[in-house]
């Protein structure tokens, strides 16, 4: 048993589980009617409901005993004050102070002018992009963007990009390629000119096998329909803290946006990474979006506990993963302009989060990281909803959705979050009057059934926590301050759980794997230094390809 679970904080909140599992969503709301004023919180425009979890004022003072115990107001302090708390890799994680910090020492330097150098860098560069003064080969202004990268060099881009369509004003056209998978890239260059198109290159370490084949074959399609080796300079740019891997591609220095190894992959977005968001929105936009992240990193770092929601975000998550046993979280956007965002959170959470160690090494026992996935609503409803209605899985929720739309036609909006409200309801009073004590739907259905006739199959028990984040409308800054809350709900819950969140050794073996057996793939004979099943698979491919 691990210090943790055996802790009076934790041992506390057990008991306190054992009751509170006890009592429907729906009598909690009906024993008080200021559920929402006392469990929701506003910070900006963002509007964070928690009533509709099972808390109350007991299990919020037990939640936050916790996190003092797990000493997270002290973690918090680490983080901002650039500490080096990954201590795997050594390193501090700074993505904050890429957000605006007037001045921080790290190994004796001051970082902040060198973030500022790339930042005007980028203005220079992205002002150039979009006013046509930079242009291809041929003197034609660009109209295509690709950016080449996979995991956080690609997921965060994407999706804000995505997300600030309505701020995209200047005429490129982004696109992302990222699979290795031929695919990916054949089917992008199909739309664009040469003469036109600027290629991005990122990459943190500059020697992802995905980035860098995608890398090589856009340079020999440069090649092979017009572009020259004197030209690749004016269509190719690089992202990457690897200098010298940038130099031996062929992208000469003055093209290099540089990072820094103090950024994570899944937190560089706020970095010279975020260089397509810049070319899409404009750097007035990019700046509103930091801004927005960094009222969230002040308000995560000054505000009291019980009003501070990254904290409260995060502990609710705790609850649910470590006292209900949500072994999934479900991220449910009631808005199409963040479809990619429920992806960008998997590599956020999972990638951090996914851990079975603590900082010192100990095995854990007890649950970390959820499984995320998610869809967009409406889409979702009419696909795996479902299951989070009647299914026998304990899964929690994010509701999402903006109050005004950038695209009000007709009456979509009010449909739209119709049912977001519908949704969120039916999931907490389900269906009939006495949907009590339980939320076991085969104990409830029979009981149910006995009352009121209604047959098992109809019985839709409630009782289904869930959370929802409201906000004014999608802007940079408010997406800025949501991507950062999340964020910071991840480094919460690595407190509570004792792990560092910012390292990802498990994602390296794969990697290693793939280099032995593509050397494997380069000739015909057949393999056996794998086990049966890897080399069955290996020699049917070479037999079939
Ligand atoms: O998948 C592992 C990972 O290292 C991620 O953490 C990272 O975002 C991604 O690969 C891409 O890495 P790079 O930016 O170095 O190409």
């Amino acid at each position: 048993m691990s210090t943790l679970t055996q802790s009076p904080a934790w041992l506390a909140l057990q008991t306190h589980q054992s009751v509170m599992s006890q009592i429907h969503l729906s009598d909690l709301f009906q024993q008080d009617n200021q559920r929402f004023n006392k469990y929701s919180l506003l910070f900006n425009d963002v509007l964070l409901d928690y009533s509709k979890q099972p808390v109350n004022d007991e299990t919020i003072g037990l939640l936050l005993k916790l996190s003092q115990q797990q000493d997270l107001e002290n973690w918090i302090k680490q983080l901002f004050q650039g500490e080096k708390i990954n201590n795997t890799e050594h390193r501090a994680a700074l993505h904050c102070a890429l957000r605006g910090q007037d001045s921080l020492i790290i190994d004796g330097k001051d970082v902040a002018p060198e973030i500022e150098s790339v930042l005007s860098q980028m203005t220079q560069f992205t002002e150039s992009v979009r006013n046509g003064s930079l242009t291809g080969y041929s003197g034609k202004p660009f109209s295509d963007i690709i950016n080449i990268g996979i995991g956080g060099s690609d997921l965060g881009p994407l999706m804000v990009t995505e997300a600030l369509k309505p701020y995209c004003t200047a005429n490129l056209t982004m696109h992302f390629v990222s699979n290795i998978d031929g695919a990916h890239l054949s089917e992008t260059l199909k739309k664009v000119n040469p003469e036109t198109t600027l290629f991005i290159i990122a990459s943190k370490t500059f020697t992802s096998q995905e980035t860098i084949t995608n890398a090589n074959s856009a340079k020999a399609w440069f090649l092979s329909s017009g572009g020259t080796e004197d030209t690749i300079a004016d269509h190719f740019v690089a992202v990457s803290t690897n200098t010298e891997a940038v130099k031996k591609f062929g992208i000469p220095t003055k093209n290099l946006f540089l990072f820094w190894d103090w950024v994570g992959g899944r937190y560089s977005l706020w970095s010279a990474i975020g260089l397509p968001i810049a070319l899409a929105i404009g750097m007035d936009n990019f700046n509103a979006f930091l801004t927005g992240a960094r009222e969230m990193d002040q308000h995560f770092s000054t505000a009291p506990h019980e009003q501070n929601l990254p904290v409260i975000l995060g502990m609710i998550g705790i609850w649910q993963i470590n006292f209900f046993g949500a072994t999934a979280h479900t991220i449910l956007p009631y808005d199409q302009s963040l479809h990619s965002f429920p992806a960008y959170l998997q590599q956020l959470e999972m990638e951090s989060n996914g851990k079975s160690v603590t900082r010192s090494g100990e095995m854990i026992d007890y649950s970390t990281s959820p499984v995320i996935y998610g869809e967009p609503g409406t889409n979702g409803q009419h696909a795996f909803y479902q299951l989070l209605h009647q299914g026998t899985q304990t899964i929690s929720a994010d509701f999402l959705a903006a109050c005004q739309s950038h695209h009000p036609i007709g009456d979509h909006h009010n449909w739209l979050l119709a049912n977001f409200f519908a949704q969120t309801e039916a999931m907490m009073t389900g269906k009939g009057e006495n949907n009590k004590q339980t939320n076991k739907l085969d104990t409830f259905a029979t009981a149910e059934a006995e009352q009121s006739a209604l047959p098992p199959h109809k019985i839709v028990p409630g009782n289904k926590a869930t959370t929802s984040i409201l906000f004014k409308k999608l802007d940079p800054k408010t997406l800025g301050t949501l991507i950062a809350l999340y964020e910071h709900k991840v480094f919460v819950q690595s407190v509570i759980w004792d792990i560092n969140p910012f390292d990802q050794w498990g994602v390296e073996l794969g990697k290693q794997l793939a280099g032995e057996i593509a050397r494997e793939l380069e000739h015909d004979a057949l393999v056996t230094s794998h086990d049966s099943s890897t080399n069955g698979l290996i020699n049917y491919f070479k037999t079939n390809r």
